[in-house]
């Protein structure tokens, strides 16, 4: 993974700086992305203020539009929180820790021959910075905080930015599609939606 053309982006700041430069252009290299937002060492610091958390499940945070090509989202998991199991709407996903750890499954799209269990592909425990990479080509995933005493934080690059994607019924493959929210916007908690689905990510 390590690139020897590849900044260390210095503080959070810094690497939305970066991200932005990269994200002019329509072509992404994702190894290249990959590289810089792991880089970036996490400083809670510089984060914080985007960081809130709900007693009853994970929260989506906005941090950066990135010019319109490009989410940045801080995704605040109370213990054992998760996400259902969902696409990427055709975008480039990026997931970055920045405290504590997710455990990422991933599994393969339903087909309409197949019924029952989705079929699940690997597991992984993402850590201290680590950044992981799906896409739809690539299949589908669940996400989730396995702690149960500690909180976990992530950050999310979504490109091109999208507000609906589709969650899958583990047993049955049969989906849904879902309009994402935000718990907060720019560090200012966003105005209660009714009638919204939270279901996503
Ligand atoms: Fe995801």
């Amino acid at each position: 993974m390590e690139q020897t053309d590849v900044m260390k982006p210095e503080t959070l700041d810094d690497l939305i700086h970066v991200l932005h430069k990269i994200f002019e252009s329509d072509n992404i290299n994702v190894e290249e992305v990959q590289a810089i937002m792991e880089a970036y060492e996490s400083n809670p610091q510089e984060w914080m203020r985007f960081a809130k958390f709900d007693q009853f499940r994970y929260t989506r945070n906005l941090v950066d539009e990135g010019n319109g090509k490009f989410n940045l989202i801080i995704l605040c998991w109370g213990e054992g929180h998760g996400s259902s199991i969902h696409d990427h709407t055709n975008s480039h996903c990026f997931m970055k820790m920045l405290q504590g750890k997710l455990k990422e499954t991933r599994f393969e799209w339903p087909n309409d021959k197949t019924r029952g269990d989705m079929v699940q592909t690997s597991e992984k425990i993402l850590e201290d910075n680590m950044c992981a990479y799906i896409n739809d080509s690539m299949g589908l995933h669940r996400v989730e905080n396995p702690s149960h005493t500690e909180g976990s934080v992530s950050l999310h690059l979504y490109s091109p930015p999208f507000d609906f994607c589709q969650t899958f019924d583990q047993r049955t493959g049969h989906k849904n599609t879902v309009k994402m929210t935000f718990w907060s916007k720019f560090g200012e908690r966003t105005p209660f939606e009714t009638k919204v689905s939270q279901e996503n990510n």
